[in-house]
């Protein structure tokens, strides 16, 4: 296999969201605006919330992609305007296809809200083609134990496969394009490589640990991502000699190719869609959350 080269390193600094949720954003930023499946990824956290403190997103839509929330540590509870609610805990991933619209609110869980806690995890937002952006809403909801990981068999090195393959341990998450995103542990000085398509955009985000990656990069620390050329089929993700274990994401999605057009919570082809997109919003089309909704 041929081993593709790193084409830049991005640092995502800590930074406060609206209403003062914590994140690490490497995209979009000034650096990168989108690596085309992928429109954005925030690592959310890590903070530890004080009694009372911990906060969310409340109300707010999006149309025409997916978000994908993948939480490490803490508890999340969601609501929507379709009167679908659910939780999640550490390890659960949610697949939401917001694609025509939804109007949601992702908030820690009551217990959270009260007590405070660790919070830790990812959500991307991952674009959708245009014949799918007005798609029906759709959720995947996997628990943890429903997502099968992958161990080398000197066991150093275990993934977890959120959506595309290692080998012969398949995701159960479907996509609407090709996309392979896993969840990497490994021990200190192990290495593991994944086959890459042609084409594919492909980079790894490092949040805990230290990844080798050699010559004049030299070694990447927590909150930065790494993305790779298109020179080759395979990355080879290298853990440093370290006190404790690397652990990344690896994504990696085949181009849709087309226009993109956002402004903040929508992404569409088109700046008449996206203004036909805030029409709908603005106009309730989108929905409201319903206030009876038990969760
Ligand atoms: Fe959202």
């Amino acid at each position: 296999m041929q081993q593709r080269s790193i084409e830049t390193i991005v640092p995502a600094p800590q930074f406060e969201e609206g209403g003062g949720f914590i994140v690490h954003r490497p995209f979009p930023t000034a650096q990168i605006d989108h690596l085309d499946p992928f429109l954005l990824l925030d690592e959310m956290g890590p903070v530890t919330y004080g009694k009372g403190e911990a906060i969310g997103a409340p109300d707010h839509p999006h149309r025409g992609f997916e978000t994908v929330t993948y939480l490490l540590a803490g508890e999340m509870q969601h609501r929507d305007s379709a009167g679908h609610a659910g939780g999640l805990r550490p390890g659960d991933v949610q697949w939401m296809t917001a694609g025509a619209g939804v109007v949601h609110s992702e908030m820690p869980s009551d217990h959270m809200m009260r007590e405070g806690g660790a919070m830790h995890g990812f959500q991307i937002w991952v674009n959708l083609p245009r014949a799918d952006k007005m798609a029906r809403p759709r959720y995947q909801e996997i628990p943890s134990e429903r997502i099968p990981t992958w161990r080398s068999a000197d066991g150093r090195v275990s993934i977890k496969v959120i959506s595309g393959k290692v080998e012969s341990t398949h995701a159960v998450i479907e996509t609407h394009t090709p996309i392979v995103f896993l969840h990497l542990t490994l021990e200190p000085g192990a290495s593991f490589t994944q086959s890459i398509e042609a084409g594919f955009n492909a980079f790894a985000f490092v949040f805990d640990g230290t990844l080798e990656a050699g010559g004049s990069i030299g070694v990447v620390r927590p909150h930065t991502a790494v993305v790779f050329r298109h020179d080759g089929d395979a990355v080879t993700i290298r853990a440093a000699r370290d006190e404790h274990p690397l652990q990344a994401l690896l994504l990696a999605g085949k181009p849709i190719g087309e226009a993109v057009a956002r402004y903040g919570p929508f992404v569409m082809n088109s700046r008449e869609e996206l203004v036909q997109a805030f029409e709908d919003f603005q106009s309730g089309r989108m929905g409201h959350i319903p206030a009876e909704v038990v969760h």
